[in-house]
């Protein structure tokens, strides 16, 4: 293993050489490829420092600097570099290597997925491939030959556009790319393969045409329609939106089985998990759907915000992933609805961002000391840098906050920039002052906001105080204030009319004033969540059903919904036996009856998450929780019994419903069949809609409900499954989520039993993920077993990835990192895991990085 010493942001330095081309030559072969790279290198400013290039598992073969061949007392090799001490200011150095693909079951690097070749470099995978200068701001022109058979491996990519090809002999051919925009190192790709290929054009508003071309394995082809058409309208939308165009004439996207990520945006040449590519009815989900359009916008995004303008260093990371997952999560709520998009987004927020913002792995958005780059792709860098972007867009209006992108690319196109930069060009721009703004980028933790009303019926006054908490509840000094956008809306008591307005939080407390209120009125607040915090403000249960029905804005009506539903599992979870008020059921009951979008009424009724109401509850009992939560539902589905049957059937019988329209009666349907299928004699409902369903939402859902309260139907609903789907990988996937998701108390002889399933491989992430992942987050009950051996179960399976798949092993290791969130019983079980994987010997630098965190 290497040097496990961390690197600090405060350290940073510029490059001592820079290198302008890389003229790159790959012989490929499954376990011994050579790799032949050509750099021009020189050095910048004036030092005598030796030239230092990054370099891991790789096998040296020859070194070169112009004509002279070094020998081994030229250079020094170590596990993690190859120094060159040179005097020379300006020279020519060829480097050859070898690696082997084959047993590179990491997947960063040159890999194999199935039968295919494929690369992932960011962050540091490059340096895997050949020895460079594997940092961001080193940023070179590529041309890339990649040499290999031809019967196997007809197509032969790589980034940029082809300028060369030919036939060599033992039936190999070879390919030539050349990428004419530099680039740091991580936006590199190869891939060789044999595929199916779905090619399309888009011309742009200029009348540019750019050829469009998506390689599937082969049978594939009909499933790449719905990513081509993400495609297209993400370009448009970028147009339209940004005035940001496509640079290139090729825009190639490989969807892989084997990645640890969601999808990779390499330079003209995208490298995605296959389940953000590939979908059709029967297989995919809506949810699917939605995600891949997501995630092929976010990779077309990134290659104006990341590619053309690009991180200074991997501290600055959220610059580009930030700002991307904005422009996804707005490219979304236009292609959707945008209130429900907006509903997903705070969810992963409320349920996961802020239990990683409270626990031992927390850190700002732009971090400063990281151990391991990999374990830094977190939803804090990535969802709250989102949501940082949000409040800049929010401050400034649409229209400065487009000024702000303009002047961005006008300062920086080509460069490696920070994320002060770009507030910088934001506030420039738009004549904004973001200095105290800045403060987002390097705190850390979920601030609080303590909300005070007082009215006074003399004055007509209404007053609203704000102040501002850390996580501890501490009031902020002044100087660690934050600059905080509040969107508020007041609703007048009488009239039911609201008014809108956006308050600035910039101080410790502040008091608004409002005149001419004849009666107190119900203040919705924080507006389309303008400000990734919580809020401390009791509203009463009367308040809250006001703001379900009349609050103007989408998001506030369903956050009062959710608020009221955590009041009562706060209740239950400390008093098991707790009576719930049947005023829920009258109010979920004119829910049910509103005129809304479906979509939206089944946000409404979609309970909050375990993880959500967790992270509210001090050293929370997780049964107790999931009990709770069982009580609730219970309460609910009884109450509400007639007008979910109807609505179930309404839903199943409309006809002649639009794309959107049906996936919005889809969601409703479902959503009422997992209320209707906790009560008894629910079984043929979910029976018949397993039985019937037209397509994967619908036969997911009735699953799902079986496996949730462990109905009789479910095993042989199970079987008939697999026989169907047995060699659709995706699918299978599913599968084996519902079947780690099942709520029986035998489920642990299940989970032996599906490890050793033929179809169950852990060196597949899509797979390990399907069946750990799904257990740890979608069943609490049994993961947090008083027994202990959910745990057990967990640590047994890092262990195994320790050494097979690290970033995926250091994935999977958050709940247990986050052990103070739950009782002490249960911390005390997640410690003794802890520290048996701590005393693993060749444990990997993102576990180690992790594990010291959580136990120090
Ligand atoms: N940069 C990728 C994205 O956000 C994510 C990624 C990171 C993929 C690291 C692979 C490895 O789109
Ligand atoms: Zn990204």
């Amino acid at each position: 293993m290497s040097e496990f010493t961390p690197r600090y942001l405060a350290d940073y330095q510029v490059s001592a050489f820079t290198i302008s081309t890389i003229d790159l030559t790959f012989e490929l072969d499954d376990t011994a490829t050579k790799v032949t790279s050509v750099m021009s290198v020189k050095r910048q400013g004036s030092h005598k420092q030796a030239l230092v290039l990054d370099g891991e598992h790789l096998t040296l073969l020859s070194v070169k600097m112009d004509e002279c061949l070094l020998s081994a007392d030229d250079y020094f090799l170590s596990d993690t570099a190859l120094e060159i001490p040179t005097q020379a200011d300006e020279f020519l150095l060829t480097i050859v290597t070898e690696i082997n693909p084959q047993d590179n079951t990491a997947l960063e690097g040159l890999f194999k997925s199935g039968d295919a070749f494929c690369t992932q470099c960011e962050a540091e995978g490059f340096r895997r491939i050949t020895y460079y200068l594997d940092r961001p701001d080193v940023m070179a022109v590529f041309t890339t030959k990649v040499v290999a058979a031809k019967d196997k491996y007809p197509y032969l990519l790589s980034n940029g556009n082809k300028i060369a090809t030919g036939e060599l002999g033992d039936g190999k051919h070879f390919v030539q790319w050349h990428d004419p925009f530099p680039k740091p190192s991580y936006l590199f790709a190869l891939v060789a393969g044999d595929f199916d290929l779905l090619q399309d054009s888009y011309v742009t508003s200029e009348g540019r045409e750019v050829a469009l071309e998506i390689f599937v394995d082969k049978g594939n082809l009909s499933k790449a329609e719905h990513a081509m058409a993400s495609l297209k309208h993400a370009m448009a939308w970028d147009e339209e939106t940004f005035s940001l165009a496509y640079d290139l004439d090729i825009y190639m996207i490989v969807a892989v089985d084997f990645f640890n990520m969601g999808a990779m945006e390499n330079k003209g040449l995208n490298v995605f998990n296959s389940k953000y590519v590939l979908a059709d009815t029967e297989s995919a989900t809506d949810i699917d759907y939605f995600n891949i359009e997501a995630v092929i916008a976010h990779e077309y995004f990134h290659n104006w915000t990341g590619n053309r303008v690009t991180c200074r260093d991997w501290f600055q990371l959220s610059l580009k992933e930030g700002l991307t997952v904005f422009r996804d999560q707005e490219f979304s709520g236009d292609m959707n609805s945008k209130t429900v998009a907006r509903i997903q987004n705070v969810r992963v927020l409320r349920s996961q961002q802020f239990a990683e913002d409270a626990g031992p792995m927390a850190h700002p958005i732009r971090p400063e000391k990281v151990m391991e780059m990999n374990n830094f792709y977190t939803l804090t860098v990535y969802e709250k840098g989102a949501e940082v972007i949000r409040m800049i867009h929010t401050l400034l209006g649409g229209e400065g906050f487009a000024k702000g992108m303009a002047l961005y690319f006008e300062r920086f196109d080509g460069m490696a920039v920070t994320c002060d930069d770009f507030v910088n060009a934001m506030a420039d721009a738009s004549g904004t002052d973001l200095s105290q703004f800045k403060r987002w980028y390097s705190q850390s933790g979920t601030p609080h906001l303590k909300v005070r009303e007082a009215f006074d019926p003399e004055t007509s006054q209404y007053q609203l105080t704000i102040s501002q908490q850390n996580q501890a509840g501490e009031t902020f000094a002044a100087e660690d204030c934050l600059h905080i956008p509040v969107k508020i809306e007041l609703i007048d008591a009488d009239s039911g009319i609201g008014q809108g307005q956006l308050l600035e939080l910039t101080g410790p407390e502040q008091t608004w004033t409002f005149a001419h209120y004849q009666a107190k009125p119900v203040v919705a607040l924080l507006g389309d969540f303008s400000a990734p915090v919580k809020v401390d403000f009791e509203q009463t249960d009367l308040a809250l059903e006001v703001l379900m029905l009349a609050a103007r804005d989408g998001f506030c009506r369903w956050d009062a919904g959710q608020k009221l539903l955590c009041r009562y599992l706060h209740k239950l979870v400390a008093e098991p036996d707790y009576s719930l008020p049947e005023s829920l059921i009258t109010i979920f009951s004119k829910i049910l009856q509103a005129d809304s979008d479906p979509a939206f009424t089944a946000e409404q009724l979609t309970l909050p998450a375990f993880g959500e109401v967790a992270d509210q509850i001090h050293q929370v009992d997780p049964v107790a929780l999931v009990n709770a939560q069982k009580k609730l539902k219970h309460f609910l589905a009884a109450g509400l019994q007639q007008q979910l049957t109807a609505c179930y059937h309404n839903c199943r019988q409309k006809t002649g419903l639009s794309q959107q329209q049906a996936i919005g009666s889809r969601a409703l349907k479902n959503i009422c069949l997992s209320y209707l299928a906790v009560l008894p004699g629910a079984e043929s409902l979910v029976t018949d809609q397993f039985g019937n369903a037209a397509n994967m939402t619908d036969t997911l859902a009735a699953l799902n409900a079986a496996a949730f309260n462990n109905l009789a139907g479910f095993d042989s609903q199970m079987s008939a499954f697999e026989s169907k789907w047995h060699d659709t990988p995706l699918v299978m996937d599913k599968w084996f989520t519902i079947g780690a998701s099942l709520n029986s108390a035998d489920i642990f002889e299940r989970l032996e039993a599906l490890l050793k399933h033929p179809l169950f491989s852990i060196k597949n992430p899509n797979r390990a993920r399907s069946l750990i992942g799904a257990f740890i987050s979608a069943n609490p009950k049994y993961f947090h077993c008083q027994t202990g051996r959910g745990y057990r179960f967990l640590a047994e399976q890092i262990k195994r990835l320790n050494e097979i798949n690290p970033q995926v092993a250091s994935r999977l290791i958050t709940p247990l990192i986050q052990y103070k969130e739950y009782d002490l019983t249960r911390q005390e079980l997640m410690l003794e895991q802890l520290k048996a994987l701590r005393a693993l010997p060749q444990l990997s630098r993102d576990l180690l990085e992790k594990l010291d965190a959580a136990l120090n």
